[in-house]
C-alpha cells in the first residue's frame, strides 16, 4: 500500500512515497528558505510562487527515486493546514489535478498530525529509524515554527488536545531571539543553539521561565523574548542564547512532565523543528523512560510524516474533490 505524499504548507515543496504508513521509499524536499533571508521572515506570495516552479520536478524526481510509476501509486496524501493559504493552494490544487487524471483518491493531512506520525515511520529509504513501536496512550509535545502544543494519543488514531502556546510558539521565539542577537534573519533557531553551545563559564544570567509550574497546560515565550531584548547589550551573546535555550527546554520539560504524571503514558512524543535542538532532545532522552523523536531530517517539514500519517486516516479518502480544501486555520484542536 503507496502513498505519494505532498507538502507545501510554508516555504518547502516535498514529495514522498511510503508504504504503510512506516517505510519511506523516496523522500524529495526543495526549499525556498535562502530567498527570506533578506526580509527576515517568508514573503507568502514569493513562497507559493516558487513551490509553484518546484513541485512538479519535484513529483517526477520523487517517483523516480522510488523506481515507480503513479500507476504503482494507492492514495494521494496532500497537507491541507494549517499554513501559508497560497502555499497550501499549491500543493492542493497538484494533488486535485494528480487525481482528476488518475482516479487516485486523496487523502487531505493535518501538518501538525504529520509532525507526530513522523516517528511512526521505521525504514528511511533503506536505512533503519526506529526499531520499537510507540505504545499508547502517548503523550506527544509538538514544537514547530508556528505551533506549541501538548496532546494525547490514545491509540493509532484518537488525538485528544491538551493545551498549547497563548502567544509565540517555541520555535518563533528562537527565531526572534536569534534576530534580536544578530546571529541570523530568518530561521536563526539552530544557530542559536550552537551560539549556546559555545558558551563556556558559569551562567550569571538568568532569564525568566514563563508558567514553569502551573498546573494549566499552557505555554508563553513572548516575554522571554523581551526579557532577552532588555539584556542583549549586558551579556555576551553565547551566555544570552544559552540562557534562553536553557529557559526554553526547562519550561517544555517541565510541562510535559506535568502532564505525563497526570495521564501515566507509556510513551513521550518529541516532534516538529524544535525537536531537532540538541538540548531538548538530550533533555527528554535522559529523563523520560520510552522516548520517540525523530531523526534529524525528519524533525523539519518533509512529505515522509504527511505519508506515514495518511496511512492512519485512509478513512477520509476520496476522489469528490470538492472535500479537498486547503484550510490555513487547521490546528491540533481543530484536526479537520
Ligand atoms: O516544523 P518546522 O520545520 O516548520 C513549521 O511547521 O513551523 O519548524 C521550523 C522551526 C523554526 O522556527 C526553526 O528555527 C526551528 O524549527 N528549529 C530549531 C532547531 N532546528 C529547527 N530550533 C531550535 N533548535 C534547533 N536545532
Ligand atoms: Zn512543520
Amino acid at each position: 500500500m503507496k502513498i505519494l505524499a505532498i507538502e507545501t504548507s510554508c516555504d518547502e515543496t516535498s514529495v514522498a512515497i511510503v508504504e504503510y504508513g512506516v517505510r519511506v521509499l523516496s523522500s524529495v524536499v526543495a526549499s525556498s528558505s535562502n530567498l527570506f533571508y533578506e526580509t527576515g521572515g517568508v514573503v507568502p506570495e514569493v513562497a507559493a510562487r516558487a513551490q509553484t516552479e518546484y513541485i512538479l520536478p519535484v513529483y517526477k524526481k520523487a517517483l523516480e527515486q522510488a523506481n515507480l510509476l503513479i500507476s504503482d501509486i494507492d492514495f494521494i496524501a496532500v497537507t491541507v493546514g494549517p499554513g501559508l493559504i497560497g502555499s497550501l493552494f499549491v500543493g492542493v490544487n497538484f494533488a486535485k489535478t494528480l487525481s482528476l487524471a488518475t482516479n487516485i483518491p486523496v487523502i487531505p493531512v493535518n501538518h501538525l498530525v504529520g509532525h507526530i506520525y513522523s516517528v511512526f515511520i521505521n525504514t528511511f529509504i533503506g536505512e533503519t529509524v526506529q526499531t520499537k513501536s510507540v505504545t499508547f496512550p502517548s503523550i506527544a509535545l509538538v514544537v514547530s515554527g508556528g505551533h506549541t502544543d501538548l496532546v494525547l494519543l490514545k491509540n493509532n488514531t484518537t488525538i485528544e488536545y491538551l493545551g498549547g502556546t497563548r502567544d509565540d510558539a517555541v520555535g518563533e521565539s528562537f527565531d526572534k531571539v536569534a534576530r534580536i542577537l544578530n546571529i541570523d534573519t530568518y530561521l536563526g533557531g539552530p544557530k542559536l543553539s550552537k551560539k549556546a553551545s559555545e558558551f563556556v563559564g558559569k551562567n550569571i544570567l538568568k532569564l525568566p521561565k514563563p508558567l514553569i509550574d502551573t498546573k494549566e497546560i499552557e505555554f508563553s515565550f513572548s516575554g522571554l523574548k523581551t526579557a532577552v531584548f532588555k539584556e542583549k547589550n549586558n551579556y555576551s551573546v553565547a551566555e544570552i542564547a544559552f540562557a534562553f535555550e536553557n529557559s526554553v527546554c526547562d519550561v517544555l520539560f517541565n510541562k510535559t512532565q506535568i502532564v505525563v504524571k497526570k495521564y501515566n503514558p507509556k510513551s513521550i512524543i518529541l516532534c516538529g523543528g524544535v525537536s531537532a535542538n540538541k538540548k531538548l532532545r538530550e533533555l527528554f532522552l535522559s529523563s523520560f523512560d520510552s522516548v520517540f523523536i525523530p531523526p534529524l531530517y525528519l524533525c523539519t517539514d518533509n512529505a515522509s510524516m504527511i505519508g506515514s500519517a495518511a496511512y492512519y486516516y485512509k478513512k477520509y479518502a476520496t476522489t469528490n474533490l470538492s472535500k479537498i480544501q486547503a484550510n490555513p486555520s487547521l490546528s491540533l484542536a481543530n484536526l479537520y
